[in-house]
């Protein structure tokens, strides 16, 4: 079994992804705001989806990029109806789900909503397996842009079947293919995004982009049971909130740098900013690494009552850019000559990845305060002679010459992008 060992840059890879769901989408990481992180249960309705719009546009989120509006579980009743059809829930949908979609498209935004693989959403709504082509007509329907799919209550060898089912390993891709085929029946009609949430099982990053547009590789949950082992290499638990979240998933993404291009990248869970769990530095470290790495960049929070310092993080636009730039590969770590080993579970100092114009160069004091300086030499791709100029992120700072060095606080990042002159 493989170990989430930090893994050290061997090269910038050239890898391409057989993507099958090649319908246009998903060429670039999404970005967007997901309402599960704002109030779970509570935040799947068109108050929360049309506030949030109003919000895109008025915070100028639009502009920069930010493009779907994505409701989580529990958005329709618990039951099909006796036509076999999924309903909105009235008291959170009181004129149906095509009259949000038709709002948000004419704001020039997406909606997406969620579904499950199994018999029942993991916040126990009815479920998609077996109604597959149905529900994806129903959403092609509604103009629905964005299907986020979960993994819970699907077929197991315990009966009844427990919400978060761990055998037979190896067979989420059975109950993920009759979704993606009813997505590629629709393709004429209606383009979605296919985000396939099955907690990273049976690495998904090695095949995911055979079957939709962005693969979630941690777990979320507390309400999940057992926990999945920390020492497993096919998972890690999700996005918390907290510190030793972002630590946890920015260190494993480095080991699966190699899983992103044009039309699949790695979700490394929805952003959690603006929830006072994390510092200023840390949200800083948390957005700077989802953005190199090639995450979507999915808010999940409540954007009326955001901080101005949150703000200023997720509206910078030199790390969108970065994000979204379109070669598609991810950052990640390298060892520059004397710099100490990694340190499992830590977020590693020094990070680097391609741009179509230049190469990205994270540096993370992860672990301490002070001085992180870069040798352009020692960085993949910008080896050899030469002199470059660049540009900070964070600080707006530019230079020119061999190297660049900062002093950076605690869980801070500083995000360089340098161009060879
Ligand atoms: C989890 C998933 C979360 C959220 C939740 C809804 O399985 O990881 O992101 O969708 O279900 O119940």
């Amino acid at each position: 079994m493989k170990s989430w060992k930090v893994a050290l840059l061997p090269a910038l890879a050239n890898t391409r992804l057989t993507v099958a769901l090649d319908n246009g989408v998903g060429l670039k990481p999404h970005m967007g705001w997901s309402s599960w992180n704002v109030a779970q249960c509570n935040a799947a309705s068109a108050r929360y989806a049309l506030a949030t719009a109003d919000k895109f546009i008025s915070l100028g989120l639009k502009d920069l990029g930010y493009e779907y509006i994505n409701i989580d579980d529990c958005w329709s009743t618990k039951s099909r109806d006796s036509s076999g059809r999924l309903v909105p829930d009235p008291a959170k949908w009181p004129n149906g789900i095509k009259a949000v979609t038709d709002r948000i498209h004419s704001m020039g935004l997406k909606f997406g909503l969620y579904g499950c693989a199994g018999d029942k959403t993991c916040a126990g709504y009815p479920g998609n397996e077996g109604h597959e082509r149905g529900d994806v007509d129903q959403l092609v329907s509604w103009g629905v842009d964005f299907w986020k799919y979960d993994n819970c209550y699907t077929p197991c060898r315990q009966n009844p079947r427990p919400q978060t089912c761990t055998s037979p390993a190896g067979s989420t891709k059975t109950w993920y293919a009759p979704m993606r085929d009813a997505i590629l029946g629709v393709q004429n009609t209606k383009k979605l995004h296919f985000n396939l949430c099955n907690w990273g099982r049976d690495e998904v990053w090695t095949w995911g982009a055979s079957y939709g547009h962005s693969w979630r590789y941690v777990v979320i949950a507390h309400h999940q049971h057992p926990l999945p082992r920390l020492t497993d290499s096919r998972m890690s638990v999700d996005n918390w909130g907290d510190w030793a979240s972002v630590e946890r998933i920015g260190n494993a993404a480095a080991g699966i740098y190699q899983y992103s291009a044009p039309g699949g990248f790695n979700d490394l869970d929805m952003l959690y900013l603006g929830s006072s769990k994390l510092n200023t530095n840390q949200e800083k470290l948390h957005f700077g690494l989802w953005a190199i790495t090639k995450s979507p960049l999915v808010l999940g929070l409540d954007l009326e009552k955001i901080s101005n310092s949150t703000l200023d993080i997720i509206r910078n636009k030199g790390l969108i850019d970065i994000n979204q730039d379109s070669l598609g590969k991810a950052a990640t770590t390298f060892r520059p000559p004397g710099a100490p080993a990694p340190v499992n579970g830590k977020i590693y100092p020094y990070w680097a990845g391609p741009l179509s114009d230049g190469v990205v160069v994270g540096l993370c004091a992860g672990t301490s305060a002070g001085t992180y300086s870069v040798n352009f030499k020692d960085v993949p791709g910008l080896g050899g002679s030469g002199s470059y100029e660049w540009r900070e992120m964070y600080t707006g700072q530019t230079g020119k010459g061999t190297s660049a060095s900062f002093n950076i606080g605690l869980h801070d990042m500083r995000v360089i992008k340098v161009m060879k002159v």
